[in-house]
């Protein structure tokens, strides 16, 4: 079944708290899922809203916060809600992906139960620091989120079409900024306001397609504090560069002449380089923003900085497993399809992956290990199936991303953060594809824990981390097309001895569909 993943958007803040004595407080929402007619670049097409707003809803909540989303499908297409970046433990069976979760059919509303638990950070659903949790910095006059990406002046569906039909998308037509694009007018509403003299914190998030996007504030320095959930050597960057899936979060001082600036958001790593702008204004400011926009940075650099706690001795486990993960891609029927290591994952299963193994019938969906974790240079053809890995439980595995086209990749991990210990670039001195002896330049000190790490033209990457959180988790290419095309895949992590310690029970509302509906429930874990 073709299954719509959203990955969510933010906004608009409602809700209310409902604290349990002593207990974690619970937030509740309703979620109405919509087409609506949207036109961020001026042209009108169809967009998916969450209760009327195309950027969607934030969730303001407190980490350990139990989050209950009551959605409802109004849309003509079976679709599910990802939550990129907030680590479900134990707990595959809210994650959203396709390979986990039956979709929520047109008409229907399913009610997901999620916990965000000790993470900091700049999700792309937002996270408050409980208040017992210190922060490295002091607390920022105000706490803003901006969304950029790229954009296309089609509708998912059109978009999908063009990719079925064995064409690519072509470059965006745009860029925006929460949805907006200053026209540059003068009359241009501010996308934030600060008071002279203030610091404020700005949640920088890629929600774009497939387009790297480099950010920068006219005249200001912005202070690094925080990526994906982790504290960072807070640097002063005059622009930085966030890739497909990934969000960080920086101070801004208001520290300039009380007038209008312009935060700008230009496209990376794309022959014709696109640029957007939005106001940001000074309460009590006069006068509009100058026209002469900051500069675009030169060269490549890994965002991957370290976290000066480096609080985990990853360094010192032994790797237990190393896999590669290298891009591929061809032709199946005359049709463009992107791989790893020459098999393109099938997305369009009968029976959600972790379903199907759980109710014991997973050979009739897949095979394990279904590609080598270090295969032959040279892939010919492309098969299509679905890609599971079967990873032991607690094991300290090593992945290793090459990158061999000459277009900027970013993988993100479900269920997961992991350490990025290496991500090198053409023009660095770590050239070419990986190699055993590269480990000696790892980071095995101090690298940024995270969940989606990037891949410079014909680069690798390298993460490690252990494989504790049972479940069936996605990895996948966050470049939409060549996620959509087949360049993503499962990894199985089973709990041993069937423990609740491990791994939570399906709930019981959980929607079934394909080959398990009317079977026996197995055996809960105890
Ligand atoms: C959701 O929106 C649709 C279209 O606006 C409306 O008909 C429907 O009543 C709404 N449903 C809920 C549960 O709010
Ligand atoms: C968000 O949540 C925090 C912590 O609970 C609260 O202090 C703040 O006022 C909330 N903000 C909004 C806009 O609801
Ligand atoms: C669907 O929504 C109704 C009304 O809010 C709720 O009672 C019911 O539990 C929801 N169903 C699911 C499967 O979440
Ligand atoms: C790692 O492997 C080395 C060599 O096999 C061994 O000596 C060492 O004890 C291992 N360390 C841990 C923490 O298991
Ligand atoms: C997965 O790996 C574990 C541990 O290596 C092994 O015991 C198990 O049989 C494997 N399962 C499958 C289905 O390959
Ligand atoms: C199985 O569960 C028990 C009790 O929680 C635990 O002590 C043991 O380490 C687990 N076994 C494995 C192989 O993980």
């Amino acid at each position: 079944m073709a299954v719509l993943m959203l990955t969510l958007f933010l906004c608009l803040m409602t809700g209310s708290v409902f604290v349990v004595e002593g207990g974690d407080p619970t937030i509740f929402f309703t979620w109405n899922v919509t087409y609506d007619t949207i036109s961020p670049l001026g042209v009108p097409q169809q967009g998916i809203l969450i209760n009327g707003e195309f950027s969607g809803p934030n969730i303001n909540s407190t980490t350990n916060s139990n989050v209950v989303v009551n959605v409802f499908n109004n849309l003509d297409e079976p679709f599910l809600i990802t939550w990129n970046g907030i680590q479900q433990r134990k707990n595959p069976w809210q994650d959203g992906t396709a390979g986990t979760n039956c979709p929520i059919l047109p008409g229907k509303n399913y009610t997901y139960h999620i916990q965000v638990k000790d993470q900091i950070g700049s999700y792309i659903l937002r996270v408050n620091s409980r208040l017992l949790i210190p922060v490295p910095y002091p607390d920022p006059a105000d706490d803003y989120t901006l969304l950029v990406g790229d954009f296309f002046n089609k509708g998912h569906k059109s978009l999908k079409k063009i990719l079925d039909s064995g064409r690519n998308l072509g470059r965006c037509d745009g860029v925006h900024l929460n949805g907006k694009v200053a026209k540059g007018d003068g009359k241009d509403e501010p996308l934030f306001t600060m008071e002279a003299g203030k610091t404020y914190k700005y949640r920088i998030c890629n929600v774009g397609l497939k387009t790297a996007i480099n950010v920068r504030f006219q005249n200001h320095q912005m202070k690094l504090v925080e990526m994906e959930g982790s504290h960072t050597m807070q640097n002063e960057y005059k622009s930085l560069d966030v890739h497909v899936g990934q969000c960080f979060a920086v101070l801004v001082k208001a520290d300039q002449d009380p007038e209008d600036y312009y935060v700008v958001a230009s496209t990376r790593f794309t022959r014709r380089q696109v640029t957007a702008t939005g106001i940001i204004r000074y309460k009590t400011g006069k006068g509009p923003a100058s026209s002469e926009l900051p500069p675009p940075p030169v060269g490549w650099a890994c965002a991957a900085r370290p976290n000066p706690q480096g609080s985990y001795k990853y360094g010192a486990i032994n790797i237990t497993r190393t896999i590669k993960l290298a891009n591929t891609a061809g032709e199946v029927d005359g049709k463009l399809r992107y791989a790893l290591h020459g098999v393109s994952h099938d997305n369009e299963f009968k029976t959600p992956l972790k379903l199907a193994e759980y109710f014991n019938v997973a050979k009739k969906e897949f095979e394990y290990d279904t590609i080598p974790d270090n295969p032959p240079e040279k892939t010919e053809t492309i098969q299509v199936k679905p890609i599971v890995l079967n990873i032991t439980h607690r094991h300290f595995v090593e992945i290793i991303f090459e990158n061999h086209k000459t277009a900027i990749q970013s993988y993100h991990l479900s269920g997961y953060s992991f350490f990025a210990v290496a991500c090198f670039s053409a023009s660095a001195i770590e050239t070419g594809t990986w190699s055993p002896e590269k480990r000696k330049n790892y980071n095995l000190l101090d690298a940024v824990s995270r969940h989606t790490i990037q891949m410079f033209p014909k680069s690798w990457a390298a993460i490690l981390l252990t494989f504790d959180n049972c479940g069936m988790w996605n990895i996948r290419s966050e470049v939409w097309d060549r996620f959509y095309l087949g360049q993503q895949l499962y990894v199985s992590v089973l709990s041993p001895n069937l423990s609740t310690k491990d791994e939570y029970n399906i709930p019981e509302d959980a929607q079934l569909c394909g080959d398990v509906i009317g079977l026996p429930k197995p055996k809960p874990y105890t």
